[in-house]
């Protein structure tokens, strides 16, 4: 049966990085793929267009498609706006409103990109490591929230950090169940010691391994995670965290990988469907200059054919042809280094299409 895909480009670079991946799948339409891809606003893109950055037309189109395609959102144009029509909330919107609660942010470093990240080649050669980030809850959706000035005039600001034990079992069962298809050790990663929220995490992590004994269980605070990401980040198979603290170390772990320029992501829901973005930003700075890095969008769809279209073979050809790419010497400029070409985002489209 032909499966449906929602594509949302967004903004900054988005269109040009999605255009890419959109290549690489369409490619593999004469090799028996079937699938139809349709095309909806999101983020400022969509505001502009509409007055919401997440429109009704686009939300409908993502639950009825079987997985989606997501660029980036967000830029300088739209920052003075409201918090509650920001491209951001178009995003956070599509998350919960699919209960896209799984974020899976794997860090893989391409032997052939070791001089590329900013960290000495014997740190981070080898590099394999999966970080699974809470995605629609905690500190990015708790209650109450807000500005508001007290009667002194003051402003201030607030927000919550929450999670119940069933959103930990949940995000920690998925976490589990991946490492046992690799090395079986989970970090889960709070801030037990200062924070109630996540010594509840905690907690809820050491009952549930329990159910998981051929896995083991570690924990550690998030500010030391953080060092030990840039200090000696092989020593970590699964790390599982709450939504805010998956944000940041995700970014953190990316240039370990020679650039954010290479990491991809899937975010899942309890009965697989998801979407698949890379975990960096619009980067309004480079966009339109046909300049960033497509290879994490690119990767972002690989992982889509693995994990909601059931199309490992496929999945495994996207990979190989990025592993190929690099071994060619091609570059875009985030992860170009001396001796190699440096190629534009079409061009690396066109390479990854060509080496399939
Ligand atoms: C990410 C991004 C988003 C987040 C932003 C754009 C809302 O940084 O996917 O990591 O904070 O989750
Ligand atoms: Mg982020």
């Amino acid at each position: 049966m032909t499966k449906k895909i929602a594509v949302l480009a967004g903004d900054g670079i988005g269109p040009e990085i999605v255009a890419e991946a959109v290549k690489v799948l369409n490619a593999f339409k004469q090799d028996g793929l079937a699938i139809e891809l349709e095309y909806g606003l999101i983020g400022g893109a969509a505001y502009d267009e509409t007055g919401s950055p997440l429109p009704d037309e686009t939300l409908q189109m993502a639950k009825e498609a079987d997985a989606i395609l997501l660029g980036a959102v967000g830029g300088y144009k739209w920052e003075a706006l409201d918090i509650s029509v920001r491209p951001e909330k178009g995003l956070l919107g599509i998350r919960s409103q699919l209960n896209l609660f799984a974020n899976l942010r794997p860090a893989l470093l391409y032997p052939q990109l070791a001089d590329a990240s900013t960290l000495k080649p014997e740190v981070v050669s080898g590099l394999d490591l999966m970080i699974v980030r809470e995605l629609t809850g905690g500190i990015y959706f708790g209650q109450p929230r807000g500005i508001r000035t007290l009667d002194n005039g003051e402003k201030e600001g607030y927000n919550t950090l929450v999670y119940r034990e069933s959103e930990i079992n949940r995000i920690g069962r998925v976490a589990f169940d991946i490492a046992r298809k690799r090395q079986s050790r989970v970090c889960s990663v709070d801030k037990a010691n200062v924070l109630e929220c996540t010594e509840l995490w905690r907690e809820t992590m050491t009952t549930l391994s329990k159910d998981y004994a051929d896995v083991e269980l570690s924990h550690m605070y998030v500010d030391n995670a953080a060092m030990q990401l840039v200090r000696a980040p092989k020593q970590f198979d699964v790390m599982v965290t709450t939504n805010m603290f998956g944000d940041i170390l995700s970014d953190c772990a990316s240039m370990l990988t020679g650039s954010i320029g290479m990491l991809p992501s899937a975010s899942l829901d309890e009965n697989g469907k998801g979407m698949y973005e890379p975990i960096h930003g619009s980067a309004p700075d480079i966009a339109g200059q046909n300049i960033a890095n497509p290879l994490a969008t690119i990767l972002s769809a690989a992982m889509m054919l693995r994990y909601t279209l059931d199309q490992p073979a496929f999945a495994d050809r996207i990979e190989a042809a990025v592993s190929k790419v690099l071994d060619q010497g091609l570059r875009t400029a985030d992860i170009f280094s001396a001796g190699m070409t440096r190629v534009t985002t079409a061009e690396m489209g066109d390479a990854v299409v060509a080496a399939l």
